[in-house]
């Protein structure tokens, strides 16, 4: 690429912002010339924004941003609507989404980690190497929605893994039916929300609002056909547990073809990333299976491949659904959230979505 692409990042602050800022660290495709926050962030340098007034820093991202992002001002997400980039990742709440990303998209891509728009019917949820050919649809969203932009979101971060590790049983031996129990890192509940250390350490919290609805709809929105949603049944139970970062998943799948826990296995290493050689995000491997009876464990296993890699492990034959079942692992923050945000744009742009503005 002979310039970079100028990029914003709203919601820069928080938890899924700080790793959008980290996988773009001497990134050689976008440069950071824009950063947004709360009003408790805007006008301040993005440095003096990242400390609490105790003057704590609120820094949780592996890694670190490029120096220059430092010194930017953190602005308010009114004052980056017209700002001068190509594209902007929004790593805001939903409800803070839903007002703005519009008006972003009017004029330019946005790249999304919020929930606002997944279920319009004119907004594919995109994992690069899963399901690229829903991309087409964003097309039809500019044209429809009369924008020069669009919106496109990456899944939930409780979605992501599974929908990696179902994709080639779906492809090779037809899903029927998945009943899925999660067990979620806190830092999948953000830094503003959060979940409070009283309540969660020692402890396993039952439900999750809204999350087992998101994932039961995003997975089928994702492995069907664009429009046509896969037709099997999805069915979770999702728990928040004593864990920083990584989410495991128990996954029980049903088949419509036989499928054992060797072919299963065969599979998933088979699953390759071949679209996605030469993106500077990619992982050499977006789906590993790991034959360690203990294995996958969120310590151990949620940085592989830079935590863009999904670990799965225990598989085995599943007898009351007739298929077969495991444990699946993913990193909520990177491939669920900064990092794979930064990796769909880095498709997006290798397939001519993205252009430098004016
Ligand atoms: N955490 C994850 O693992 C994860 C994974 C996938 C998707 N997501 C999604 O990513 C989004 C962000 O989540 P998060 O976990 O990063 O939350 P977070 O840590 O609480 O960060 C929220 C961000 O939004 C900013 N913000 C709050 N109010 C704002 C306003 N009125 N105008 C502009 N910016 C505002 C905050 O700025 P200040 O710091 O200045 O207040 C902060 O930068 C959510 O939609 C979430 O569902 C999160």
């Amino acid at each position: 690429m002979s310039q970079p692409l100028r990029v914003g990042v709203l919601g820069a602050t928080g938890i899924a912002g700080q790793q959008v800022l980290a996988a773009l660290w001497r990134h050689p495709w976008f440069t950071v010339t824009a950063v947004g926050g709360s009003d408790r962030s805007a006008g301040k340098p993005f440095s003096d924004a990242l400390r609490e007034p105790s003057g704590a820093s609120r820094w949780f991202a592996d890694g670190r941003p490029d120096p220059a992002v430092f010194s930017l001002p953190c602005r308010r997400i009114d004052e980056l609507v017209d700002a001068p980039v190509d594209l902007v990742f929004s790593a805001v709440s939903k409800e803070i989404a839903l007002e703005w990303e519009p008006r972003f998209a009017e004029r330019i891509p946005v790249i999304s980690t919020a929930s606002a728009f997944r279920y319009e019917p004119d907004v594919p949820i995109l994992i690069p190497g899963v399901n690229d050919a829903h991309a087409e649809a964003l097309h039809d969203q500019r044209r429809k929605r009369g924008w020069r932009g669009f919106i496109a979101p990456i899944p939930n971060c409780t979605t992501t893994g599974l929908a990696v590790s179902l994709k080639p049983l779906h492809d090779a031996f037809g899903v029927r039916a998945v009943v899925m129990t999660s067990l979620q890192a806190v830092s999948g509940a953000g830094r503003n929300d959060g979940v409070l250390a009283l309540d969660v350490i020692d402890n396993v919290i039952p439900f999750i609002p809204g999350e087992e609805e998101k994932v039961e709809l995003e997975t089928r929105k994702i492995l069907g056909p664009w429009e046509e949603p896969a037709s099997f049944s999805v069915s979770c139970t999702c728990t928040r547990v004593n864990v920083q970062d990584g989410h495991t998943e128990t996954v029980f799948v049903g088949t419509e073809r036989p499928v054992n826990p060797t072919s299963a296995a065969a599979a998933m290493e088979r699953f390759g990333v071949d679209g996605l050689r030469g993106l500077p995000s990619a992982p050499d491997r977006l789906l590993r299976v790991d034959a360690d009876p203990f294995r996958p464990q969120p310590k151990r296993d949620r940085d592989a491949g830079d935590g863009m890699t999904v670990t799965v492990g225990r598989l085995r034959d599943e007898p009351v659904l007739n298929g077969v079942k495991y444990v699946v692992l993913s990193h909520n923050t990177k491939l669920g959230a900064g990092k794979g945000a930064v990796l769909l744009a880095e498709w997006l742009t290798r397939e001519s979505y993205v252009d430098r503005g004016p």
